[in-house]
């Protein structure tokens, strides 16, 4: 493998039961400058949720695959991700976070666009030559935008198969999130955005690392046994899963949390054990006992290839991020919860929500910790050159504790990173 070449990265080696990661995947450029090219402008990615932009007008601007973008819903109703960049010099025409505007109105030379990205204001517009057609120069929309069930994704790529197609199995696991609401599912109002001195894909291992909870959160699960949880079965119970095109889950059904939707522990009073009962009935008339359990008593934390996260635990993340360079990410995080949720229940979500995965919380600074410690442990790369991601790759049923998982969204990447088998083909389960 030379320097600068992304073939050589992954060992994958079926028969022996090998995998191992070479460590230049997080520390060098010219990686990075591949994933952009072959990753981030290949796939499909979140760019934010409907919810988020209720009434028309409304918008909210952001990065996603490192270009700044505006989503909003049109007069006309219609949600469009915009590419935040004036179509006379460049400016981005937006340059506030949210709210709602009927336009957007460049602050360089004023020429000014509807809330559906048409140019309708160019000031001194009888300077221009009868060639100068301003309905040529409305802000272009992302390449490919759609929805599935309120989740928007964006993709660079034209040609890419459609977002029901890519998601493939994830979908299944989509579904049992939103079914956990019988209005649909919203964002919470409020983001955290952080950032770590560690490489993106390092996040992406560390979201569906199940090996990982109990000696990084060890606090955090001392504090749950001193509620009277049973801390021990976790770790026994779980099991991972490809679910197609690099996405992978892991889930959790005897977790010693609460989780909001009908999943009581002690710790909530046995006021709440009625409430949290009823509701779980419900699901079960409305999906059937095995599906309601599914919803609403197993913990998953889902990869959706690259870089989204969805971890259904205690409460709810969404949890995307992005790197500005091999060793820097921005993390970008919201809450997702039932629309019809009272605001007793919301309010222990949310404490649910920050307690452990708050970048104050119980989780989020120990694996801030760890993640760039691994970072930093790469300066050693000429040296220690690989990563072992080799656990449970003979075990005809990985476990949670397992890294199949990861191996699912290393093969990916390595496939999209040394072409060897290119985007929009859908992996065989
Ligand atoms: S760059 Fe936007 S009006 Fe000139
Ligand atoms: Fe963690």
């Amino acid at each position: 493998m030379e320097n600068g070449s992304p073939e050589g990265l992954v060992i994958d080696n079926h028969k022996d039961g090998l995998f191992r990661v070479n460590r230049r995947a997080f520390t060098d450029p010219h990686v990075l400058e591949l994933e952009r090219e072959r990753v981030f402008a290949q796939c499909w990615t979140y760019a934010g949720h409907e919810s988020e932009i209720p009434n028309p007008g409304d918008f909210r601007a952001r990065r996603v695959a490192d270009r700044p973008v505006i989503l909003v819903r049109g007069t006309d109703g219609q949600v469009r991700v915009l590419l935040n960049t004036c179509t006379h010099r460049g400016a981005q025409v937006c340059r506030e976070r949210s709210g709602n505007a009927k336009t957007f109105q460049c602050a360089y030379h004023a020429w000014t666009y509807n809330n559906q990205g048409e140019l309708v204001g160019v000031p001194g517009e009888d300077a221009y030559s009868e060639a100068f057609d301003r309905r040529e120069l409305g802000l272009v929309n992302a390449p490919r935008t759609e929805s599935y069930r309120g989740f928007i994704f964006v993709s660079f790529d034209p040609a890419i198969e459609g977002l029901v197609a890519y998601l493939a199995e994830a979908r299944e696991y989509l579904d049992l999130v939103c079914d956990q609401s019988e209005k649909g599912m919203e964002i919470i109002s409020g983001t955290q955005l952080y950032s770590m001195r560690a490489n993106w894909k390092l996040l992406v291992e560390n979201s569906i690392d199940g090996y990982h909870a109990l000696p990084t959160h060890r606090r955090y699960f001392d504090f749950l046994a001193d509620t009277g949880a049973n801390v021990q079965g976790m770790r026994i119970a779980g099991t991972a899963k490809s679910l197609g095109n690099g996405h992978a889950v892991i889930e959790n059904p005897e977790v010693p949390f609460g989780r909001p939707v009908a999943d009581w522990i002690p710790a909530w009073g046995e006021a709440k054990k009625a409430e949290l009962e009823a509701l779980y009935k419900k699901l079960a008339d409305r999906f059937g006992t095995e599906r309601a359990y599914n919803i609403a008593k197993v913990s998953r934390n889902l990869l959706i290839f690259p870089n989204l996260i969805i971890n259904d635990i205690m409460s709810i993340t969404v949890r995307t991020f992005f790197p500005l360079a091999p060793d820097y990410m921005e993390i970008t995080a919201w809450a997702l919860a039932p629309q019809e949720e009272s605001p007793e229940d919301r309010t222990l979500r949310l404490d649910n929500f920050l307690t452990f995965l708050g970048p104050g919380g119980f989780a989020t600074p120990d694996d801030v910790e760890m993640l760039e410690s691994c970072q930093r442990g790469y300066a050693n790369v000429r040296e220690v050159e690989w990563s072992d991601i080799s656990r449970g790759m003979k075990r005809k049923a990985p476990l949670a504790s397992d890294e199949l998982q990861m191996q699912v969204f290393w093969r990916r990447w390595n496939e999209l990173i040394t072409r060897s088998r290119p985007a929009r083909v859908r992996e065989a389960a």
